[in-house]
């Protein structure tokens, strides 16, 4: 959440996996747009940093070749003439101890040059395994242990279970102090996550009926259509639990599900958090099969193309039990949430992309309507959509017009295609900025990533010792295991979809 009308201080962000993906996808094209939008500092200098040798104009080339492909704008014009001088290329081993050195040169030559202290930003890039080294190694020099300037972001994964991100942040927290450490969740940057906190807390409208006397059930749904995009080695390790539930679900959960803070600050804001995730309800493990599902995608079809079954894909085993899809159902234990679940989904290669939040409310207490007017009577639904989509909707029910009494549901709707221009900023660049400006609100703190591990441990120690035993049991195309269905049936409801937006 940048502030408005403000410029971070100098700056200086050391990318460490710098011809990697991530920052060919998501980094540069994100640094890129905040150039356009005028959001950079005026002294701002930008170090990739790998082991493949390229000069800074190769490596610049490189670079355009991303945001030609993946920035929201992708033109290259003026743009791109004043955006390229910023960005260089240090090779380095970031094994190698010595080499080091090379980080603190350029940061006293940029300190020098522009006669002022900049920020010096450590964004981790690169494999989970790599970053305890890298941390160490920079946690040795000098420079690191100024706390108001320097700071490392750190990408998900974060650890692999609670005991690995236990050490993780022993680790981190040994080097750094906590305020110097961003970890990273990408979903909390997007524009319409953030709104949640706009929805709920701006607005006296929905807080009175923000609990578990008016709300029935809350669904995440967070599916998606793609599949492996070549990370194998990456996937086969984690799967859906820990790749989309441990981190995103849990934090729009939160969103949706935490007290009123008394202020904007980020510890306020965090700390509000991390109650609802030490409220969850902790599993037994004889729990999980009654309250979690997996599932495995098969041989099938999507939009026209052949899917191979996930334990045919290019490197997974033909035996891999690892999970595709995720659903659970969890109960927070408070005044505010006692008794109302909350369930939740994801998974690859599903019928639809969609990230979707829907609070149910619970039935009008009497039907004062005659049994015919009230065929189609419906309880009030508020759907959230995070993507592709981006809307609010409100179901209500509404006179059908004519002579007879008949009611009907219809939605208000809340679109940002129509209320703005379309422009929102992606999350990298609200986050990039952020972590500019030091403001860790957006960012997890370790209790919160130690929590949401801690929520999960019960469902991935249930799921490694049992392995399933109806893998593939998905289509392709399809919304996940019959079993996900019997888990939210069995309360009386049904996951919520909405209808796929047709484009041209
Ligand atoms: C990442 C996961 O964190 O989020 C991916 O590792 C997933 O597996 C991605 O595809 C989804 O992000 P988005 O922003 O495209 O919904």
């Amino acid at each position: 959440m940048p502030v408005l009308n403000k410029k971070p201080n100098a700056s200086i962000i050391f990318i460490f996996g710098g011809s990697g993906d991530l920052n060919l996808r998501k980094l540069t094209p994100a640094l890129y747009n905040l150039s356009i939008d005028n959001y950079l500092p005026n002294k701002f200098a930008v170090y990739g940093i790998g082991r493949t040798e390229y000069s800074n104009e190769q490596y610049r080339i490189r670079l355009l070749e991303g945001i030609k492909l993946f920035s929201r704008r992708n033109e290259v014009n003026k743009n791109w003439e004043s955006f390229a001088p910023y960005l260089n290329y240090l090779q380095m081993d970031a094994d190698n101890d010595a080499a080091y050195s090379a980080i603190s040169d350029v940061v006293t030559a940029k300190e020098q040059e522009w006669n002022e202290r900049p920020n010096v930003i450590f964004y981790m890039s690169v494999a989970p395994q790599l970053v305890p080294e890298i941390a160490t190694n920079l946690g040795k020099l000098n420079l690191c242990s100024n706390k108001s300037s320097v700071r490392i972001v750190v990408e998900k994964p974060f650890g692999h279970d609670l005991e690995s991100a236990k050490a993780l942040n022993k680790l981190l927290t040994s080097l750094f102090a906590e305020e110097q450490i961003y970890r990273i969740d990408h979903y909390l940057g997007k524009e319409t996550v953030q709104n949640i906190l706009a929805m709920r807390f701006a607005n006296a409208l929905f807080e009175p009926i923000w609990n578990r006397n008016y709300i029935e059930h809350v669904q995440i749904t967070m599916a998606e259509t793609v599949g492996l995009e070549g990370r194998a080695g990456y996937y086969d390790q984690s799967g859906a639990l820990r790749d989309m539930l441990q981190n995103h679900i849990l934090q729009l959960l939160c969103m949706v599900a935490m007290e009123a803070p008394v202020s904007f600050n980020a510890n306020e804001i965090r700390n509000k958090k991390v109650d609802v995730l030490n409220a969850i309800r902790r599993l037994r493990t004889d729990e999980v099969h009654a309250n979690a599902v997996r599932g495995q995608y098969s041989d099938g079809w999507i939009n026209g193309n052949k899917v191979i079954g996930y334990r045919k894909e290019k490197n997974i085993a033909p035996e891999s039990n690892t999970e595709t899809f995720a659903a659970a159902k969890f109960y927070i234990d408070n005044w505010r949430w006692q008794g109302v679940p909350f369930y939740v989904r994801t998974g690859k290669h599903l019928h639809q992309k969609t990230t979707l939040i829907t609070v149910q409310f619970k039935p009008a207490p009497h039907y004062a309507f005659p049994i015919e007017a009230a065929e189609t009577w419906r309880p009030n639904r508020l759907t959230i959509s995070i993507q592709p989509e981006m809307e609010i909707k409100l179901r209500f029910q509404a006179k059908k017009p004519g002579q007879a009494m008949i009611l009907n549901p219809v939605d208000m709707v809340f679109s940002y295609a129509e209320a703005y221009d379309g422009h929102e900023p992606e999350a990298y660049e609200t986050l990039l900025l952020d972590v500019m400006e030091g403001n860790p609100t957006l960012f997890m703190r370790n209790d919160q990533v130690e929590a949401a591990w801690e929520i999960i441990t019960p469902i991935l120690e249930a799921w490694s010792t049992r392995p399933a035993v109806d893998f593939p049991n998905y289509a392709p195309n399809s919304w996940g295991p019959e079993d996900a269905e019997a888990l939210i049936a069995r309360d009386g409801f049904n996951w919520v979809t909405l209808p796929l937006v047709q484009k041209d």
